[in-house]
């Protein structure tokens, strides 16, 4: 089985000194959770500077960094937007498409962020693709369906095991404190993986995180859970300390 993934999403926080201080905290702490992977995305002004620093203390080899989304296009008149390409070219490895912050935001539907996926996969980047149901969605019932509707409609051409991981994030349980039971997260995840079967290959080793309020304290819990091969983590990415507690608490897969 792969090894878990632990990524973190800073969304829009941080300076450079954060991205000084928290490659340092992590270089203190990476040691211990030789077991997993690691890939911060921070925002995209720091993908170089947390690269840069991540190198200096002699870890860019363990912890990954990524982007949070990127554009469809390689290039051309997209003010404020960045392309995966970019991305790559920063030393980035990953970006996360499909955020349901993106997704309420900026509006981005499902072909947008297949759009996106497949942009990622041309850049030679893992794509992250989140997927999840509102609080709404899940008091309709309608949580499978929702789910099985962004997979089907959000996973790139040409996706693999290797250059796709999918992340269910409940919309309800990000920032909130809250998380579905342990059985609704394993049922969303066997579902996630049933719908990805009938457009990839060997979804056996399909990486699908968990993502909506993982804390050190119930991060144990969740990664330990049928189906569940890491964790995206938000608010509690923002510490090293915190961070790395949630790796340490990662099962060991070979
Ligand atoms: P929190 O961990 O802050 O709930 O955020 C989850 C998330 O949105 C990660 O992408």
């Amino acid at each position: 089985m792969n090894k878990v993934l632990i990524a973190g999403n800073w969304k829009m926080n941080g300076l450079t000194g954060d991205a000084t201080r928290e490659a340092a905290a992590l270089a203190d702490g990476v040691a211990e959770v030789a077991h997993v992977l690691l890939m911060i995305a921070p925002p995209t002004t720091l993908i170089h500077p947390l690269r840069i620093k991540l190198f200096e203390r002699g870890i860019a080899d363990r912890v990954a960094v990524g982007g949070q989304d990127c554009h469809a296009e390689v290039n051309g008149a997209h003010t404020g937007d960045v392309s995966a390409e970019m991305i790559a070219d920063l030393g980035g490895s990953h970006v996360i498409v499909g955020h349901s912050e993106r997704r309420t935001d900026h509006g981005e539907s499902d072909a947008m962020v297949k759009a996106k996926a497949e942009a990622a996969l041309r850049a030679g980047l893992v794509a992250i693709v989140c997927v999840g149901e509102t609080e709404a969605e899940r008091r309709g019932g309608e949580t499978l369906a929702v789910l099985a509707r962004q997979v089907a409609g959000s996973l790139p051409e040409g996706a693999t095991v290797k250059n796709t991981v999918i992340a269910y994030e409940p919309v309800w349980a990000i920032g909130t404190g809250l998380t579905p039971s342990t059985d609704d997260i394993v049922e969303a995840h066997a579902a996630i993986r049933a719908t990805a079967a009938d457009r990839m290959d060997a979804t056996d080793n399909l990486r699908i995180l968990y993502g909506g309020s993982v804390k050190p304290g119930n991060a144990a819990e969740l990664l330990a859970l049928d189906g569940v091969d890491g964790a995206l983590v938000g608010g509690a990415s923002l510490k090293a300390a915190d961070f790395l507690a949630i790796a340490a608490a990662a099962p060991a897969r070979a």
